[in-house]
């Protein structure tokens, strides 16, 4: 048996910065109730034209992820990409990263977990990894939401607080099982799927067609829909079951974590679990002020900036968490 680590992280989000007040000119928003309910100052949007899409941003941070971590291209033995904004319905991102890389045909996997996307990706490609079956695999987390968000006051309740970006990791073979990824905790709860959801296009309900056909501008199936009190009060109660899980399998508790990166939903959520867990500024790091919720790229962004700002140290006890759609959550606990 292994261990996987990851040895290298990259992030990239679009020049494009749109502030508070830039949302308040497209909708009845303000500045001061964005950041009161949310903790969020500004996002990134891809501009229309610029050519960034999901797959591009992913790659930028791959290409990034890959330079740190020293392996070369070709010895990434596995592709998982979590986004739930991809380029196209079918086929998803993974492959078209393994295009642009320009790497032997490997395999490719797609998640489909929203915002615990990064967990869920991260908690596959562990698991190749401690069988044997993979040394090296790319992770990915990539979100281009602005380009489908109601950017009327309909949607203000949803469309301030996402954003767009991409973070990477390489998560290769660690013989040391002392180190590296310890476990990963996942769940799911699908009796809520449809209070964050984004029900149109899909064979379900409503097809591209069935769309086109009754063009009613009143439809807003096309455009994702949050019940944000009930996702809120089960986030803070999930977040903190999951990080309790995760320190319980490895008999730690939660004075021995140096670093927790959660998912940045809402900086009242992050508060919360602070709290609770009787952490300090510096344990929890937020970077939703700057960029929003950028669901499965949340996490990777969040990591590599921890990262890059000297946080995390070899033998740190590091744990991810998140929790969004599906509803899905899960935790990573991390020695690093
Ligand atoms: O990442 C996946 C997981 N996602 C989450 O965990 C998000 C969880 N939920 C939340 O973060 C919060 O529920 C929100 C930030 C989405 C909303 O905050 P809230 O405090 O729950 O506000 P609310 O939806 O209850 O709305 C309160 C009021 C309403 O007006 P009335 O009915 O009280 O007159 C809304 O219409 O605020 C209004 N409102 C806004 N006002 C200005 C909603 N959105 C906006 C807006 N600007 N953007």
């Amino acid at each position: 048996m292994f261990n996987s680590k990851i040895t290298g992280l990259g992030y990239y989000v679009p020049d494009n910065v749109v502030t508070n007040d830039d949302l308040s000119k497209k909708m009845d928003t303000n500045d001061a109730w964005i950041q009161e309910r949310t903790g969020i100052k500004e996002r990134r949007h891809v501009k229309k034209g610029d050519g960034d899409t999901t797959t591009t941003m992913g790659v930028k941070a791959a290409k990034i992820a890959i330079d740190r971590s020293g392996i070369d291209k070709n010895d990434i033995d596995f592709i998982v990409f979590a986004t739930l904004s991809p380029d196209y319905y079918f086929p998803g991102p993974g492959v078209l990263v393994q295009r642009d890389l320009g790497i032997k045909t490997v395999g490719a996997l797609d998640v489909r977990n929203q915002c615990s996307g990064f967990v869920y990706a991260l908690s596959v490609a562990d698991q190749y990894i401690k069988t044997g079956m993979y040394k090296n695999v790319l992770v990915i987390g990539s979100e281009l939401h602005s380009h489908g968000l109601d950017m009327t006051t309909r949607g203000r309740g949803v469309s301030v607080i996402f954003g767009d970006g991409a973070g990477a990791a390489i998560v290769s073979r660690e013989e040391d099982t002392t180190k590296g990824i310890l476990s990963t905790h996942l769940h799911s709860e699908g009796q809520h799927a449809e209070e964050l959801s984004l029900i149109a296009p899909g064979m379900g309900k409503r097809w591209v067609n069935d769309i086109l056909v009754d063009n009613d501008p009143n439809d807003e199936s096309y455009f994702p829909y949050m019940n944000g009190q009930f996702v809120f009060k089960n986030a803070v109660v999930r977040f903190s079951e999951v990080i309790i899980e995760g320190l319980k399998a490895n008999n730690l508790e939660a004075k021995d974590i140096d670093m927790l990166v959660p998912h940045q939903a809402n900086l009242r959520i992050s508060q919360f679990i602070q709290k609770k867990f009787g952490l300090s500024d510096y344990q929890v790091f937020n970077n939703i002020m700057r960029y929003g919720n950028t669901t499965a790229a949340s996490i990777p962004i969040a990591l590599t900036e921890a990262w890059e700002m000297g946080k995390i140290k070899s033998g740190d006890l590091v744990v991810l968490a998140a929790f969004g759609s599906g509803f899905t959550w899960g935790s990573v606990i991390i020695r690093w």
